[in-house]
This record gives structure tokens, C-alpha cells and sequence, in this order.
């Protein structure tokens, strides 16, 4: 502290000591056990042992301190850039004109119980309640969407656009960008059947892409149609019930080799020319090549040709690519379909939609046409934490309220009070060494510090410290601002 500092601080830094001991009280358990059990802990989750309960010396079991695996807490720091994230979703639905809606994470089993095989319905979270109702942690959002959109039935005008933050279960074998819990943005439209929702959609990942720096260099998104598929199974008069099972047999292809893939498209009872006919289609990656293996009159064709003019319009065709492998591995898809990807293909799939005209019949209801898009938390994040993008997200506190006497904790806190309803954020500190009140207003990035001395109070002023100038000066407490 300059020269300057008050009396009453002066004989605050020589006699003031802080009330509580700063070593953790040894019979406090909850919070304050002894960090190399915490590290003992780590180790052993990190290894993908089961984690046991440690024995701590004095006998007494202490409880686990990571999250079930897979899972994850968010500290102070992870929360902040989990705040960041979400404010850069909700802007980007508020500027494409979306209303924000929001659904239990716990649903019936009933909404999540179809039978095409895809491996979402194999990681359910899935359990019987108390009352012995069959339930889930929802693994996506999309069923939740619709049950609402039934739910509301005559009273929602069409089209709606409605966009939901939250978060998503699914018991997966956990890679890089996968795990058991993550969150979803998800933005879906009701009620246009036309590709005008798809290039909308396309338009908000863009946005979202471009306002966190992201270009299409990093980052790609490759488009398709299911009803590529549908023509091509038209094409060998395949039974429309097979639909479905083929386009998510047809969705493993990165991760089966051709065989396998052909394999299991056998044993739906496909004849081997078809299986031959779809791989060959799969392989396509420019819109006029299949044009001319389908002809133009096909719907997929039309779709996607008026898809990729409007990419012009919007200025984001740099963006899009035709992919005829984009199937997607969920069942309810029935039209354009599709996935962003990271160029350098270090990543799983960034984002995923596509349009869904059938999943409203489904659970007994008349079907509206829809189509949407998820986007998950974690890819994204190591995307940008690989390019440097993640912006500095330090904390930041407007100001630091310190009583130098406890006989001035009752002012202290009128002054604290004061600042806060004047919208400012204000962390009203006690029981500390003044050496520790600055170190922490350097931690919290504080702009001001506001002490409370005896003989200023008397006088109705407190002094400022501008920490970044290191200028002083008293103000009287009723104008501070
Ligand atoms: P999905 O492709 O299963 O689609 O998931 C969408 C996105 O959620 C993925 O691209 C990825 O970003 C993220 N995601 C999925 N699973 C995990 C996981 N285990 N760990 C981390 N992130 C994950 C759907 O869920 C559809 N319901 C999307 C949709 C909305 N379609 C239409 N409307």
C-alpha cells in the first residue's frame, strides 16, 4: 500500500489477524478429507478400475469424489466456458428468429423404444421408478420435441421454431468427444415441408461456426438425403419395411468394413445386386454424378439441387458438400440428412440433423412435417481448444468490500449492499490479512477495492483503490458508484 494508506489501515496491517484458523478443522470430513485420497481416487478412475472407497487412517470410509464415469462435475472454471457456450447457442437461435423450450431429462421409456436397431435405443439409460413406471434419461431430445408438439396439438401456429439447451444420457463406449452425459443444442422446425427449413438450419450452425471463429477450411458439413436410398431400394422394388433397417445398417459404414456392411445388408433379405446398387450409390460425392445414376426427376435430386442454390444465396456453400454416405443412425430420418465434420477428420461428428416427416405417427399422432439438428458440447470444445479459439474466460468481479476492523463488518455491509443494487458485483470480504485481499482481488481480476476504515466511516467515506492504476482516493459511502 502507498504512502497514503489511512491510519486505520496502518494499524490494521500491523494487528489484525484472521479470526478462523486457515488449516482445515481435521473433524470437518465432508469437504475437507485429505487430498491424496482425492489423487488416489483420480488414479484409479483414470485407469477405468472401479473406483472403492479408500480407508483413511483413522478407519472412518471416505465416499468416492469423482463423478460416475463418464460424467463430469463443473468447477468454477468448466462452468464458465459451459456459460460461454450456451450464450453463443442462444444467440445464434435468437437471431434466426427461435423461441427457447425446455423438457424433463427424465422421460418415459415408451418415447425411446423403437426397433430399427440403432445403437441409441441399445445405451438407454433406462430404469424402473418407484411408483414402477419404466423410465429413461433421455439419450436426445428430439421424441420430447415432438411429444410437446402433440401435447399443444391445434393450439401452436405452424410453422414453429423452437430451440432447447440441455442435457443428453447415453451409455457409450466413451472416445475422444463421447461420453455418458453431454449437452445438446437443438434447433427444429414443425410444420415446413419444404427444404426451406433444412437451408435455415444449415444457416444457424454456420453462424455459430462463424462467431466462434470456426472457417470452413477447420470445418465442413456434408449433406445427403435419405430419399437417395429410397430411390435406389425403388429402383430394385425392395419392400418399403426395410427402409429403416437399411439406412442404419447403411450409417456404419466408418466404423464396419465394406464386407460386414454387405454381410448384414444380406441378412435383411436384400439380393445381392441391391446390396451392390446401394454401396455403389454410397460412394457418390458430386450432385450431378447422381443425378445422372438416378435421373432428375427423382426427389432427392430436387431437394438437394434447391438445397445447394439457396447454400449460394445464403453465402455459406462454402460450407456444404453432397456426401451420398451421410445416412445417419437414427431411425426416424426421412429426407435431407446431415453432419459437420472437421476437415482434418481428428474429430467425431461435430453436429447432426436432418428431417423427420414420419416420427409424429409413431407415437399415434398425425404427422407434421419437421426437421432439426443436435449439436453437442464436447467436439466442439476440442475444436477450439485445439485451434486456440477458447477465449479467456477469467473471472471477473467489479469490486472487493473490506472492513478493516470487525467493528466495521455492520458499514461494510451497507456499502456492499449498496453497490449491488447499483448492479455492480461486489465480494464482500472479512477475516483476512490485507496481503491476502489484494492477492485474491489479482485472482478475481477485481477493478476496485473498497476499505472500510474506522476513522473514514466516521466521517460517512470509504476508500477506493483502483487496482489497475494503483490510484487511491476517498469517496463519501452514499455517492459511491
Ligand atoms: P445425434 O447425431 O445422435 O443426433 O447427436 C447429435 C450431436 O450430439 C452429435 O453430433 C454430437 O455433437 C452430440 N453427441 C451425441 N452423442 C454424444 C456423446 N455420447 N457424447 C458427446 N456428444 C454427443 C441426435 O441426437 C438427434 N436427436 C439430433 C436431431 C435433432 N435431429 C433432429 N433434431
Amino acid at each position: 500500500m502507498a504512502a497514503s494508506a489511512s491510519a486505520s489501515l496502518r494499524h490494521h496491517l500491523l494487528h489484525r489477524r484472521p479470526r478462523f484458523p486457515l488449516s482445515p478443522n481435521p473433524t470437518f470430513r465432508a469437504s475437507s478429507f485429505p487430498r491424496r485420497h482425492c489423487r488416489l481416487f483420480a488414479s484409479a478412475v483414470d485407469n477405468g478400475d472401479a473406483p472403492s472407497p479408500v480407508e483413511p487412517s483413522d478407519g472412518a470410509s471416505v465416499v468416492d469424489v469423482n463423478p460416475p464415469r463418464g460424467t463430469r462435475d463443473f468447477p468454477p472454471e468448466e462452468m464458465r466456458l459451459r456459460t460461454w457456450l450456451f450464450d453463443q447457442f442462444r444467440e445464434v437461435s435468437r437471431v434466426m428468429a427461435f423461441e427457447e423450450v425446455d423438457f424433463p431429462v427424465l422421460e418415459s421409456e415408451a418415447l425411446f423404444i423403437r426397433k430399427a436397431g440403432e445403437e441409441i435405443t441399445q445405451q438407454l439409460y433406462n430404469f424402473e421408478d418407484k411408483g414402477g413406471r419404466r423410465v429413461v434419461l433421455r439419450p436426445e431430445i428430439t421424441p420430447s420435441l415432438a411429444r410437446l408438439v402433440i401435447k399443444q396439438g391445434k393450439s401452436v401456429s405452424l410453422p414453429l421454431k423452437w430451440f432447447t439447451i440441455g442435457q443428453c444420457w447415453r451409455y457409450e463406449r466413451m472416445t475422444r468427444g463421447r461420453r455418458r452425459e453431454h449437452y445438446q443444442w437443438n434447433m427444429d422446425i414443425f410444420g415446413m415441408p419444404k427444404v426451406r427449413a433444412e437451408s435455415e438450419l444449415l444457416q444457424a450452425i454456420v453462424l455459430l461456426f462463424e462467431r466462434l471463429g470456426i472457417t470452413f477450411s477447420d470445418v465442413g458439413i456434408r449433406v445427403s438425403s435419405r430419399k437417395v436410398l429410397q430411390a435406389v431400394l425403388n429402383m430394385y422394388s425392395i419392400p418399403e419395411h426395410l427402409f429403416t433397417e437399411v439406412c442404419v445398417i447403411v450409417d456404419k459404414l466408418g466404423k464396419l468394413t465394406r464386407e460386414e456392411i454387405e454381410k448384414e445388408l444380406i441378412s435383411t433379405g436384400l439380393p445381392a445386386k441391391a446390396v451392390q446398387g446401394i454401396i455403389e450409390v454410397l460412394s457418390l460425392k458430386s450432385l450431378p454424378k447422381l443425378e445422372e445414376v438416378l435421373g432428375s426427376d427423382v426427389e432427392a435430386v430436387a431437394d438437394l439441387k434447391k438445397l445447394f442454390s439457396f447454400a449460394e444465396q445464403y453465402g455459406y456453400a462454402d460450407w456444404i458438400c453432397f456426401d451420398a454416405s451421410v445416412v445417419r443412425g437414427l431411425a426416424y430420418y426421412t429426407g435431407i440428412v446431415f453432419e459437420a465434420f472437421d476437415r482434418k477428420g481428428q474429430l467425431r461428428a461435430i453436429c447432426g440433423g436432418g428431417r423427420y416427416d414420419k416420427l409424429l405417427s409413431t407415437f399415434g399422432s398425425e404427422d407434421i412435417p419437421a426437421c432439426g439438428f443436435g449439436f453437442g458440447d464436447a467436439v466442439i470444445v476440442e475444436l477450439l481448444k485445439e485451434k486456440g479459439l477458447l477465449p479467456d474466460l477469467s473471472r471477473q468481479i467489479d469490486d472487493i468490500v473490506f472492513p478493516l476492523d470487525e467493528e466495521l463488518e455492520g458499514p461494510a455491509s451497507a456499502v456492499a449492499s449498496s453497490l449491488r443494487k447499483k448492479g455492480r458485483s461486489a465480494d464482500l470480504v472479512e477475516d483476512k490479512r490485507l496481503k491476502w485481499v489484494f492477492k485474491h482481488a489479482e485472482r478475481i481480476n477485481a477493478s476496485r477495492l473498497i476499505l472500510v476504515g474506522k476513522s473514514e466511516w466516521e466521517r460517512g467515506m470509504v476508500r477506493v483503490k483502483i487496482l489497475s492504476t494503483r490510484e487511491e482516493f476517498e469517496v463519501k459511502a452514499s455517492e459511491l458508484q
